[in-house]
């Protein structure tokens, strides 16, 4: 499946100005990842989950397995963000697995975009659930997934990702017939 490219505009174009270029003013491509992104990739996701990094090899796997599911924000040089998404086998689920903006990238609208494009591409394949796990004291990605509709699929999921990692799952819910 070909995976739509974004490409923000230019500074100056429009009312959303302030988080279509990165810090060098160079504009970041939202697109689908290629196999010479694992490096960029390995450094983003260390970056952003430096307790928890999936290894080298997950990551590899993943863009082998279902790397039109994985989309990267790109200014040229670096990426400064992805989100990861995958459908079960039935087609009616997918699971969001990760979602990532730079820390020095945050608050401009990305993580937005990132998903505003999963739930485009999910909408168009179908899929009747988007579902996802958050860890219950982060507080920005709770917000960004209920501006999205999103909401908990009910209490504390205890020890759901291992001893001690409680995770809310939150479910969207993409009403296909
Ligand atoms: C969660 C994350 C992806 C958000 O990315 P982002 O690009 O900063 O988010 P956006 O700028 O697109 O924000 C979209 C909305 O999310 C909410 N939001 C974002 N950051 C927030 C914060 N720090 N506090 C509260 N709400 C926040 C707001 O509703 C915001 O909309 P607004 O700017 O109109 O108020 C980013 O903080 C991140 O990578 N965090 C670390 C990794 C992580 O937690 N991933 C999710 C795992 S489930």
């Amino acid at each position: 499946m070909a995976v739509p490219e974004e490409r923000f505009p230019l500074l100056g174009r429009g009312a959303h100005q302030a988080f279509l270029a990165d810090s060098s003013d160079r504009p970041l491509t939202m697109r689908g990842v290629t196999d010479t992104d694992l490096p960029e990739l390995l450094r983003v996701d260390r970056e952003v989950f430096p307790d928890d990094p999936y290894p080298y090899f997950v990551l590899r796997q993943h863009i082998d397995v279902h790397g039109d599911r994985i989309l990267v924000l790109d200014d040229g040089e670096c990426l400064h963000g992805y989100v990861l998404f995958v459908t079960t086998s039935d087609g009616y689920v997918c699971w969001v697995l990760s979602l990532a903006v730079s820390a020095d990238q945050r608050g401009r609208g990305l993580g937005k975009r990132l998903m505003l494009e999963v739930l485009r591409q999910l909408r168009r394949e179908r899929v009747r659930e988007v579902r996802l796990t958050v860890e219950p004291t982060n507080a920005a990605a709770i917000t960004l997934y209920r501006t999205l509709g999103f909401d908990t699929d009910g209490g504390m999921h205890r020890d759901y990702l291992g001893p001690g990692e409680d995770r809310l799952i939150m479910v969207l819910g993409l009403g296909s017939a």
